[in-house]
C-alpha cells in the first residue's frame, strides 16, 4: 500500500498538508504586502477567499471515493483538516466580506443578505458549516455517536452545492469556471450516489440468496 506506513509518517505528512493548506492565505498576504493585488485588491482578496472555500469543500468530499478507488485507507486521516481549512476559509471569506466590503455596517449586511440572491445562498451554507465544524473534535463524535454524527455531516453535501449556486449566481458573464466546479461536484455526488444503489442492490440480493438457500434446506 503506497502512503504513510507508520503513525510516525503519517504525523509528518499531516504537518505537510497543515502548511500547504495555508499557502494560499500565506500567497494573498504577500501580495497585499507587496502591492501585487491589482486594481481591486478588496474583490480580490474576498474572491480568493472564495474559491478557495469552495476547493477545500470539494477536496475534502475527493477524499472517500479516492480512499475507495485506491485503497488508501490513510487518506481518511487527512479529511478532518481538510474539512477545517473549508471551515476556515469561509470564515476568512466571510469576515471579508462583513469587513472589507460591508464596512460592518449591520443594517446593510441584513438588507443584503435578504436581497441579493447570491449572498442569502452563501450565508446558508456558511450557517450550515457551523455545526460541523463544532462538532469536529474526537469528543464530540464519541458524544454524537457515530451514526448521528455521520448523518449530520452528510450535510457537507448541500454545502458545497450551496457553495456552486452562490458562485453560479454571482458570476455576470462567463459561467465556465461555476459549470466545472458543478460539473465536478456532480461527480463526487454521483458516485456515492451509484456506489450505496449498488450496495443497495447487492444486500438485496444476498437476502434473496438467504431466503432461497434456507427455503431449500431440508
Ligand atoms: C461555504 C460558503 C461559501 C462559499 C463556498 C463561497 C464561495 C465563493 C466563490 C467561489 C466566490 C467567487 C470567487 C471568484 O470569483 O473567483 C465567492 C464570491 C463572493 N462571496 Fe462567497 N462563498 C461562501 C460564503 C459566502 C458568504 C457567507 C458571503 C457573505 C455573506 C459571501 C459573499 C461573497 C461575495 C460578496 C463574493 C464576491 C462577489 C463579487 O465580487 O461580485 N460568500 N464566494
Amino acid at each position: 500500500m503506497a502512503g504513510p506506513a507508520t503513525a510516525r509518517q503519517l504525523a509528518a505528512l499531516k504537518r505537510i498538508l497543515f502548511v500547504l493548506c495555508l499557502v494560499p492565505l500565506l500567497r494573498l498576504a504577500w501580495g497585499a504586502w507587496d502591492d501585487a493585488l491589482g486594481a481591486n485588491p478588496i474583490e480580490f482578496i474576498q474572491r480568493s477567499l472564495g474559491s478557495w472555500t469552495l476547493n477545500f469543500l470539494l477536496i475534502t468530499l475527493t477524499v472517500s471515493p479516492l480512499r475507495r478507488l485506491s485503497g488508501w485507507h490513510w487518506l481518511l486521516r487527512l479529511r478532518r483538516m481538510l474539512g477545517l481549512y473549508a471551515f476556515f476559509y469561509a470564515m476568512l471569506h466571510l469576515v471579508s466580506y462583513l469587513w472589507l466590503d460591508q464596512f460592518f455596517d449591520w443594517q446593510a449586511i441584513a438588507k443584503d443578505i435578504l436581497k441579493r440572491p447570491f449572498i442569502t445562498v452563501g450565508m446558508s451554507a456558511f450557517m450550515l458549516l457551523l455545526p460541523l465544524a463544532a462538532t469536529s473534535s474526537d469528543a464530540m463524535i464519541r458524544r454524537l455517536g457515530g451514526r448521528r454524527w455521520q448523518q449530520l455531516h452528510r450535510s457537507v453535501y448541500a454545502i458545497a452545492t450551496l457553495g456552486v449556486v452562490h458562485y453560479w449566481w454571482l458570476v455576470k458573464r462567463d459561467t465556465t469556471l461555476p459549470a466545472l466546479y458543478a460539473a465536478l461536484l456532480g461527480l463526487l455526488l454521483g458516485i456515492r450516489a451509484l456506489w450505496r444503489e449498488l450496495e443497495r442492490q447487492r444486500q438485496t440480493a444476498g437476502a434473496d440468496l438467504g431466503k432461497r438457500t434456507l427455503r431449500n434446506t431440508p
